[in-house]
């Protein structure tokens, strides 16, 4: 599907006289009266506080309530500072606000590259490994803006750092040995760069950037736009805004760690919502385990009042794409015992 047909400057849309192809339409979507979430938020420093044990204890607990609850919650004092937050903003926008063609150099193939989400999404991305490192395909890594793939690089190294820190905090805080999850993660773990551009769109309340989904992934990072909101995450049915924290990343959980945690951790479903005004951009890193290796609920986390939820999965990753993670099942689903 050519990645242009969203582009902001030249959308289709905008060519048919703001007629949107029927083919992303969705059910009413109406964004009105849905809640701003209390996104539970999360220090980073306190978790790994060695000074003060009940500090990291308290924030540990915190970790363990809001993954039970939302599956999600927002990062703060990660190690990013905020001018670097601003900096990968800018280069992802100064990406997709190049002509078409020259995206188009960077085209993707069935994974990696440039194009337009092929689920019917208000989405054009740029998907490129990040890690395993001697996986990385440069030739998608685009070349203009000239920072980027510096500000990537440096990007995915700090993301290294956030899931080492929050898988061990996670397992920690189920009364795990820390490298409880880590392990499954392991030095060959998969993480992906998702670039996210979402134009804006003449009829936001028939058109979702992105169809609900959870993501196939341990952990994944997000850094929102700094401006403009658009996330929504579901809870007991219902549906919430997620706000903006300019120097916050939002982190959600995904399939991987509800089957490593036998389901106390929520892979929290997500959509996001388009609008009329602005165009909105975000960059997700999905963090994703070992292709490898087997991953199953942790046994110590298998009881009588918990029976084993999940079957042990082996490449979900490739079970999740195989699917559609945007379907009426979701990939969990089809593990679930
Ligand atoms: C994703 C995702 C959310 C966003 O890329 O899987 O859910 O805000 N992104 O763009
Ligand atoms: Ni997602």
């Amino acid at each position: 599907m050519a990645g242009s047909a969203l582009s902001p400057t030249k959308g289709r849309c905008r060519r048919r006289g703001d007629e949107v192809p029927e083919k992303y339409l969705y059910k009413r979507c109406d964004s009105e009266d849905v809640p701003l979430m209390e996104t539970p938020v999360i220090d980073l420093g306190l978790l790994l506080s060695s000074s003060s044990p009940s500090i990291r204890q308290e924030e540990t607990d915190k970790l363990q309530s809001a993954l039970s609850t939302w599956g999600c919650f927002q990062l703060i004092n990660h190690g990013m500072t905020s001018s670097f937050l601003d900096e990968t903003r800018e280069v992802a926008t100064q990406f997709f606000g190049l002509p078409p063609a020259e995206k188009r150099r960077y085209s993707r193939t069935e994974f990696e590259g440039y194009g337009h989400d092929e689920k019917d999404n208000w989405n054009d991305r740029l998907q490129l490994t990040v890690y395993p490192q001697h996986r990385r395909q440069l030739q998608y890594w685009p070349e203009n803006p000239q920072k980027f793939s510096e500000i990537l690089d440096k990007f995915g190294e700090m993301s290294v750092k956030i899931v080492e820190v929050l898988l061990k905090a996670m397992a920690t805080s189920l009364g795990l040995e820390e490298n409880s999850f880590l392990s499954k993660y392991g030095e060959e773990g998969l993480m992906l760069a998702r670039f996210n551009y979402y134009p804006k769109c003449p009829t936001p309340h028939q058109v979702l950037g992105l169809r609900p989904h959870s993501d196939g992934t341990a952990i994944t990072i997000l850094l929102q736009d700094k401006e403009v909101e658009g996330l929504q995450v579901k809870k007991d049915d219902q549906w919430f805004r997620v706000p903006v924290i300019p120097h916050a990343l939002f982190i959600n959980v995904g399939d991987l760690m509800e089957i490593m945690s036998n389901g106390i951790f929520k892979s929290a479903v997500h959509k996001v919502t388009t609008n009329s005004a602005k165009d909105r951009m975000s960059v997700a890193v999905l963090c994703i385990c070992d292709p490898h290796k087997e991953v199953g609920p942790a046994t110590e986390l298998i009881t009588g009042g918990r029976p084993r939820r999940y079957k042990t999965v082996k490449d979900y990753g490739k079970l999740f794409f195989l699917l559609d993670p945007t379907g009426e099942i979701r990939p969990i689903d089809t593990v679930k015992i």
